[in-house]
């Protein structure tokens, strides 16, 4: 970490973190495109938009339903754990990805899911929450209002992401006086523009990666190695400037 990058931690106001699956690899939660990703295994188109589930509603409601198990038993890991002490002394947005919940489940408080919360789901007919579900003769699972089937409540391809998340996201990000970009490939916008836009507007903007992404070259710095590692090595320089300062 640079010595400039310590000087705008200890004097930030501001800090907005966009996470993407990397921060929570070291949870043992596959990423997407890395060579072990889920769409290395699988094909999104086939899994992650309306059209496949509407075609084939057991296999995406069963495939959602491992990757909520999988979810459900992931702990935060030091970087989530890092994230939600750095927001015990400076104002710390988290506009995540992830679906996994696990920046809230760490202590986060200020956290915008982009891309919805696999831990949710609500029926396509009627939009009512759904925790309960009717499963019908071949385990797929309706709601219990009004029979319609249940989904759940991520954002898949080709669907408009929440738009009060999207303007609080660009909000945060045009304020930032320090943009980190967390364990992400950064190929999927509007999420993969954050960075750029935080800089335009001034912020000093880092990459926390294992390896390049599609920013690497837009970024102010970039901090090679595991996010559970690093993030918490960059908390702990904040901790350090602010309880000197005090
Ligand atoms: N520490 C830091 N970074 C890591 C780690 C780690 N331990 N492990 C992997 N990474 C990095 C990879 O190098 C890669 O750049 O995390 C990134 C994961 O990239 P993707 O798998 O593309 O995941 P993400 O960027 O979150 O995908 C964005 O795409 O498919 C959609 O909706 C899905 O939210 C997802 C979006």
């Amino acid at each position: 970490m640079s010595p400039e990058l310590r000087k705008i931690l200890s004097e930030a106001r501001s800090v907005v973190v966009l996470t993407g699956a990397g921060v929570s690899a070291e949870s043992g939660i596959a990423t997407f495109r890395d060579p072990d990703g889920l769409w290395q295994q699988f094909k999104p188109q086939e899994l992650a938009n309306i059209d496949a589930f509407l075609a084939n509603p057991s296999l995406v409601q069963r495939w959602y339903a491992e990757r909520r198990r999988v979810v459900e038993e992931a702990e935060p890991n030091p970087a989530h754990r890092a994230l939600a002490l750095l927001d015990t002394v400076v104002e710390t947005t988290i506009i995540t990805q992830n679906v996994d919940g696990l920046h809230h489940q760490s202590g986060s408080r200020n956290v915008i899911e982009l891309h919805g919360n696999i831990r949710r789901s609500y029926c396509v007919d009627c939009g009512g929450k759904s925790d309960n579900p009717q499963l019908d003769a071949q385990g797929i699972a309706h709601c219990r209002r009004c029979s319609g089937l249940i989904r759940p409540d991520v954002v898949w391809f080709g669907e408009m992401l929440p738009v009060e998340a999207i303007r609080m996201a660009y909000e945060a990000t045009r304020t930032a006086d320090v943009f980190l970009s967390i364990g992400t490939g950064a190929e999927v916008s509007p999420a993969a523009d954050l960075p750029i836009i935080a800089g335009r507007h001034g912020a000093y903007t880092v990459e926390m990666n294992i390896r390049r992404s599609a920013i690497s070259d837009f970024v102010d710095e970039i901090v090679s190695g595991p996010a559970g590692t690093t993030v918490p090595d960059l908390v702990s320089v904040v901790l350090d400037s602010r309880q000197t300062s005090t």
